[in-house]
């Protein structure tokens, strides 16, 4: 009890400070997601995430080798394709904006890891995440038929040269349906990032501008998890372990840092936090009227997320983290 304990004893300069820090942020924990779309020289800022554009493969070429030279290990690749169909065909063809965009990439920069978003929501024509029954118009995504798609995207990213395949959908059975279908294919050695406790989030706003993505009608709800749930995130991890996951993933981040403490808890696999898109955009549009200090005020968030339990963290301002950490 004061006067014996004095906590401020530990403050009192920077090296004390640096002696008793519990948790360091560094550019290893960073993942950089990017947008490929079709074309040659594009580079389309969105309007809602300042200092995120839309990228033809060629810019995502560039852009890769700047995050590779700021020294953040990985991207995770998302595809806006010239074509939406019922059948998704922009994700699982050959010819696909990831596929494309991984190959290049993996051609260039060897060393980078290239995670590919493995979901279906940008290439359907009605945006959602799976298949629908025809008519159809409230979103009651079909599990079991989706997970053929999934399989076959999954596939196809890592004959692309993907090192990760990260789904993202929320399909029942999703994990063990993509393991199988990579092992088939000889991809034994391909690690699945899942997102595993993925909310149906207002937070993925501007990412639906950024992808082109929003559902035509109906919502996310019978796929995504609800807000409210903490426990059923544990369900969820658990059966995606079983299934062979290697990683998991909690998305959004900053409002559910609990559920980021109770998954690192429950596992010992790494975590990843998803810092989503609205997320991003608050801190930029705060910064932008000079209302926040935009460092101060993204390295704090970050440094929340590794102390709320985060191993990894995707995020849009990787490249400025990595930045203000080299000094
Ligand atoms: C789609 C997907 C979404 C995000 C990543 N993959 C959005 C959604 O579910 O609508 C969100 C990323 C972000 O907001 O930054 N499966
Ligand atoms: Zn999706």
């Amino acid at each position: 009890m004061f006067p014996t304990h004095r906590p401020r004893r530990l403050r009192q300069s920077t090296q004390l400070r640096r002696m008793v820090c519990e948790n360091v942020l560094t550019t290893n924990d960073l993942i950089y997601p990017m947008f490929a779309v079709p074309g040659e020289s594009i580079a389309k800022e969105v309007k809602s995430m300042p200092g995120v554009y839309q990228l033809s493969v060629d810019k995502i070429v560039e852009e890769a080798k700047e995050v590779y030279d700021l020294g953040i290990p990985s991207i995770i690749l998302f595809g806006i394709p010239e074509n939406k169909d019922v059948e998704a065909t922009g994700a699982w063809h050959d010819c696909g904006m990831i596929q494309k965009a991984a190959t290049a990439v993996k051609e260039a920069v060897p060393d980078l890891v290239v995670i590919a978003d493995t979901c279906l929501c940008e290439y359907t024509n009605h945006g959602h995440c799976g298949y629908l029954e025809v008519g159809d118009l409230t979103g009651r995504v079909l599990n079991d038929p989706t997970l053929e798609l999934l399989k076959k995207t999954a596939v196809s990213q890592a004959k692309a040269g993907a090192d990760i395949i990260a789904p993202s959908g929320m399909m029942d059975g999703f994990v063990q349906a993509i393991r199988t279908g990579l092992d088939d294919a000889g991809f034994q050695d391909i690690p699945i990032l899942s997102y595993a406790a993925k909310y149906a989030s207002a937070y993925y706003g501007p990412f639906r501008d950024a992808a082109d993505s929003a559902p035509q009608f109906g919502d996310r709800r019978t796929y995504q998890m609800d807000p409210a749930n903490g426990t059923e995130a544990i369900k969820e991890i658990a059966l995606d372990i079983a299934e062979g996951a290697d990683m998991l993933m909690v998305k959004p981040a900053l409002a559910y840092m609990d559920v980021i403490w109770r998954v690192k808890e429950a596992t010992n696999l790494p975590v990843a936090a998803y810092n989503v898109s609205g997320e991003y955009s608050m801190i930029k549009a705060a910064a932008l009227n000079d209302w926040i200090d935009e460092q101060r005020v993204v390295m704090e968030t970050l440094t929340g997320f590794k102390r709320a339990g985060a191993d990894l963290i995707l995020t849009y301002h990787a490249k400025d983290a990595a930045r203000w950490l080299k000094g």
